[in-house]
């Protein structure tokens, strides 16, 4: 595969697989039939969620590490093991996949998954850059496939109230979002840091698979488990928690892209070889409008939130709890503080709803994914290139500016 091919585009072998739709019209008490790709940490998190629900059954699993598909297969007995998704993904008898890979290859089982016919789950963030993020709204848009990208806060009840309140009008004009994510862990000990097991060798990792053409002199099990720390496989704290809090942002808003973006910082916590900055400012700028997000990776006292400023009042939500609404008195005299009692919905649950009832509209359909993968990639290009850019301007770059 060439350089451009896996920087900005999918893989042959997803291309490869023929349409096979399986859009069977499934009833409230039919049986979902999924497929597991990239059984990891999250990935058996996802599918315990998803087993919680009724009437699913794991058919497969794929996974480049042995010790996964072991795992897997531990829970589920019977279930059929794969390290190559693309086999999964022939399979018939699979109406539905989740896909947790590490995030350079979500892209490419996304968009293998939409042409083979498969509804898809499909963790945060949904690309590794902007060209894949356009190809996959393209695949997305001429399929008829149910979508749901792994950004489950924006199936929370916080979400209902701080969007009913904007829609009425209480916040006024909004002009500022201030939101971050505040971490810590023991001194020495990097966050995201994995221990990196006996077996991860190349006897039990299809390494190939997992590089899918990026450059590597040779096996490096560190890389393989702690992908994160690394921009060639990650985009950093933006993609992993960023796109979180900006899909919940600007759904609660109605915001489409950033019309520019900018990011500082560094690796300040931990001198661990990681690349991807740990502690940085992001300044996202909408019309008539900034959204700043903080990332701490040493200091975990704040949590996580986000603040809504507006010119009659602000809405806050702390760890994605219940919203918040207090006034300001000198544009809303007479109301009082509020806080939300919405109830949200079980994400998982969400898309397999859709699934029976064939709808598109999942609470993070292919536009969430969209919008929130375009804003992260354009805040670590700015990062990378230590300037503002410009929608334009990240819409243009080629996908080897992300490596
Ligand atoms: N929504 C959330 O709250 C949330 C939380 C954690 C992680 N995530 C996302 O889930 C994804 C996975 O994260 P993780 O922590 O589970 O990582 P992980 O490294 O634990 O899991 C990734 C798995 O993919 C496998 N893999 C690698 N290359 C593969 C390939 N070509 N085909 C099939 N399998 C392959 C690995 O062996 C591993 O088991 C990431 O994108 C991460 O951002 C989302």
């Amino acid at each position: 595969m060439d350089r451009r091919n896996f920087l900005g585009n999918v893989g042959k072998g997803a291309l490869a697989i023929a349409a096979m739709p399986s859009m069977r019209a499934l009833g409230a008490n039919d049986r979902i039939r999924i497929g597991l790709i990239g059984a990891g940490d999250r990935g058996q998190q996802d599918l315990e969620e998803a087993l919680r629900q009724p009437n699913i059954e794991l058919v497969a699993v794929a996974d480049t590490y042995t010790r996964r598909c072991d795992q897997v297969k531990a829970k589920v007995p019977g279930v059929a093991t794969y390290d190559d998704p693309m086999r999964l993904l022939e399979r018939k008898d699979v109406d539905a996949v989740i896909n947790a890979t590490p995030m350079h290859l979500h892209s490419k089982y996304f968009i293998a998954a939409l042409q083979a016919g498969k509804d898809i789950y499909s963790e945060k963030t949904m690309t590794w850059n902007i060209p894949q993020t356009v190809q996959c709204q393209k695949a997305a848009k001429a399929s008829k496939q149910v979508i749901q990208i792994g950004v489950q806060h924006v199936s929370s009840g916080g979400l209902v109230d701080a969007k009913d309140w904007i829609a009425k009008g209480y916040l006024g004009k909004v002009t500022m979002v201030e939101s971050w994510i505040s971490r810590n862990t023991p001194r020495g000990h990097g966050q995201w840091v994995r221990p990196i097991p006996d077996d991860c060798n190349l006897e039990h990792v299809n390494w190939k698979l997992f590089l899918d053409g990026r450059p590597e002199p040779k096996f490096d099990a560190n890389k393989y488990i702690n992908w994160r720390l690394w921009w060639k496989f990650s985009g950093g704290n933006v993609t992993e928690n960023m796109v979180h809090q900006n899909s919940w942002i600007t759904s609660a808003l109605g915001l489409e892209l950033p019309i520019a973006a900018s990011m500082s910082g560094g690796v300040f916590s931990e001198q661990d070889g990681r690349e991807v900055p740990d502690t940085f400012n992001v300044t996202l700028e909408y019309p008539g409008m900034i959204v700043v997000w903080q990332s701490v990776f040493s200091n975990s006292h704040f949590g996580l939130g986000e603040r809504i400023l507006g010119s009659h009042g602000s809405v806050e939500s702390l760890n994605f709890g219940p919203s918040n609404f207090v006034p300001e008195k000198a544009n809303n005299p007479g109301v009082d503080a509020m806080q939300g009692t919405a109830k949200g919905v079980n994400h998982m649950a969400n898309w397999f709803d859709c699934i029976r009832s064939r709808s598109q509209a999942t609470n993070a359909p292919i536009e969430v994914g969209y919008r929130s993968a375009i804003a992260g990639h354009m805040a670590n290009l700015a990062y990378r290139r230590k300037q503002r850019v410009t929608l334009e301007e990240a819409m243009a770059a080629p996908g080897s500016d992300w490596l």
